[in-house]
Order: structure tokens, then C-alpha cells, then sequence
């Protein structure tokens, strides 16, 4: 960053223009206080709705964040492009495919439904992410499985702190007759690998989207999606070319529930969201943002990150088109 800097090479050259413009932006969004919390997990109803972060990295490393991005929320559903990301890793895109597709649903995020081929429609809702979970290192013990997920997102996060909540993750699992149902409609449908322990998968699913991170840890994330797959504080490449451009797509497509149309004609940015409020989005090759904030509007997408990613766009032209 510092050669960059000196070269007079850096992404966004006069960044404390570019943050006071943010934080301008911020202050406008926070007078948003319509939306309500995510009311099915106690946990998440409970969190102070108040709550705002944003939080940027750029693709070469400079960081802003204003309001509450020292904060630790729950990943919800931010998680389901980061798994799908590691499962294309481990397996490509071909064979990863032949268990989830790469269309939109069209449907709410959970709804009991496949699509003609029997298959989930995408990693992005929680069928997809399920399958996802069941692809992720096969053969290995549960708990290797999991550790493996949190080291994965500490070093997409460039080392950064990134925990787990047993007690969103014990509140999931008592509410998650929807998840179980759609576990049982994929295995009616013969849709999972052979050997597929189903209520292990589930639960494996469950813990992680009860992953804690704050706005920080989250921008890191989406700039190293941003940055191709190398990771902007480290310098170390922690995906593939190739996985970022097929995670991006399916963000770009699937990634704000089935607000996701609407969203790529206005935003026009891969982003994906979760039901704690979280909203990480892409613009390539410049930077990763998170904004955080529960209350969500009828879409399940955050109401002041919407507002956020709208009013950015606004100002600098981001939409990829
Ligand atoms: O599966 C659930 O019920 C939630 N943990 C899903 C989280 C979420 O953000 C929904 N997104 N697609």
C-alpha cells in the first residue's frame, strides 16, 4: 500500500475526500428507523436496532468504517457466498453445479421449493448454502469442518477476528423446522451427494451463519471478492480468479433475496445480505464494503444499508453498467 502511495497508484487517490463523502452519506442513512428486526431467532430480535456500521476497504488495503463497525453481529446468510466459494475451490465449478444451480428462485430465501432439475436454485438461499455445506470437506469430522470454515474467513479476512455465538447458533437450531424441511425435500429428491449426513449437514449450516464478525472484518471480506480473491492487507491469494468471477455473478444475481432484480438494475454491484442486518457488496477492482444495521425492510434487506448502497451509487457511479 505504502509503494502504491508513493507511486501515486492507489484506487482511490484522495481517500479522506472519498470518507468524508462516505460519512456523509452515512449521516443520511442513519435517519432511516423504519424496518423491523428479524423477529424468528430471539437472539437476533433482541439486538439494539439502533445499530449502524459501514465499514470500506479499497482493493489495495486503505480502510474506512464509521459508527458502530467495532461491533460483532451474526454473518446470517453473508455466509452463503463464502461458502459456496470454498466449496467451488475444493471441487470447480463443474462438479459443484451438478448439485446447485445458478438461477434466481424468484421465491423467498427458504421456500420449499427445487428447481426442474430437483436441485437447489443457487448457493445464495439457504437450499443452495445447505448443499454447499454438505460439498465442504467431505470425509472430514464435523468439527474439522468447522474450524476449517473459521480459518477460511479469518484469512479471507486478512487474519482478522471472526468468532461464532453458541447462543444464535442454539437459537437457530430450535427454530429451524424450515431448514430441516427443506433438508428432508432435497433428500427426497435424491439432490445430495452420496453418503450425506443430513442432520449433521444441517447443524453444520446453522453454526455457520452464526458466525460473529463486525463491518470491518466483513469490508476485508468483500474487498479480498473485490480484489480478485488476493486478500488487500496481506497480499496473499485465498481464492481463485475463477471462484471470485462465479461468486460475484451469483451475488450480482441471487445475493438480496428476491429484492436481487431490483437491486442489480439500481445498484447494479454484487452484494449479498443476511437477517442480522448485513449487507456486504463488490464493486471490482475497487473496494468491499459491509454496512450493518437490523432493522430490515419487507425483502429482509437491511433498510439503512439499502439506503447506503443506493446513495453510493448515487455518488460515484459504481453500477456496473
Ligand atoms: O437459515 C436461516 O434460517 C437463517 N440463519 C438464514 C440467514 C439469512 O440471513 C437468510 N438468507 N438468505
Amino acid at each position: 500500500l505504502i509503494e502504491r502511495a508513493l507511486a501515486g497508484r492507489l484506487t482511490i487517490p484522495d481517500f479522506s475526500a472519498f470518507t468524508a463523502e462516505v460519512a456523509a452519506l452515512f449521516e443520511h442513512s442513519l435517519e432511516r428507523r423504519d424496518g423491523t428486526l428479524a423477529n424468528y431467532i430471539p437472539q437476533l430480535a433482541r439486538v439494539d436496532p439502533e445499530h449502524f456500521a459501514v465499514a470500506i476497504c479499497t482493493a489495495d488495503g486503505q480502510m474506512f468504517s464509521i459508527g458502530d463497525a467495532n461491533l460483532d453481529f451474526s454473518v446470517q446468510s453473508c455466509a452463503k457466498p463464502l461458502i459456496y466459494s470454498l466449496a467451488l475451490e475444493e471441487h470447480g465449478a463443474e462438479l459443484v453445479h451438478r448439485y446447485i444451480g445458478r438461477e434466481p428462485s424468484g421465491r423467498g430465501f427458504n421456500e420449499l421449493s427445487l428447481d426442474p432439475d430437483g436441485k437447489p436454485h443457487n448457493p445464495m438461499i439457504n437450499s443452495g448454502a445447505i448443499m454447499a455445506c454438505a460439498l465442504l470437506q467431505r470425509g472430514q469430522d464435523i468439527a474439522d469442518r468447522f474450524e476449517f470454515v473459521l480459518d477460511s474467513f479469518r484469512r479471507l479476512a486478512g487474519g482478522r477476528k471472526v468468532g461464532f455465538s453458541n447462543a444464535v447458533y442454539l437459537s437457530e437450531r430450535r427454530s429451524a423446522d424450515r431448514n430441516f424441511a427443506l433438508g428432508y425435500l432435497m433428500r427426497e429428491h435424491k439432490a445430495f451427494p452420496d453418503n450425506t449426513q443430513l442432520i449433521e449437514t444441517l447443524e453444520f449450516y446453522l453454526q455457520c451463519c452464526s458466525v460473529e464478525a463486525n463491518a470491518e472484518v466483513m469490508a476485508v471480506i468483500a474487498a479480498t471478492l473485490a480484489n480478485a480473491g488476493v486478500c488487500p492487507t496481506t497480499g496473499l491469494r485465498q481464492l481463485e480468479p475463477a471462484t471470485v468471477q462465479n461468486c460475484l455473478s451469483l451475488m450480482s444475481s441471487c445475493g438480496m433475496y428476491d429484492f436481487s432484480g431490483e437491486f442489480a438494475f439500481t445498484v447494479g454491484l454484487p452484494a449479498k445480505s443476511g437477517v442480522s442486518g448485513a449487507i456486504i457488496g463488490v464493486v471490482p477492482n475497487v473496494l468491499g464494503f459491509c454496512c450493518w444495521s437490523p432493522r430490515l425492510d419487507e425483502h429482509g434487506n437491511s433498510v439503512r444499508g439499502l439506503d447506503f448502497c443506493r446513495r453510493l451509487v448515487e455518488a460515484y457511479n459504481f453500477h456496473a453498467f
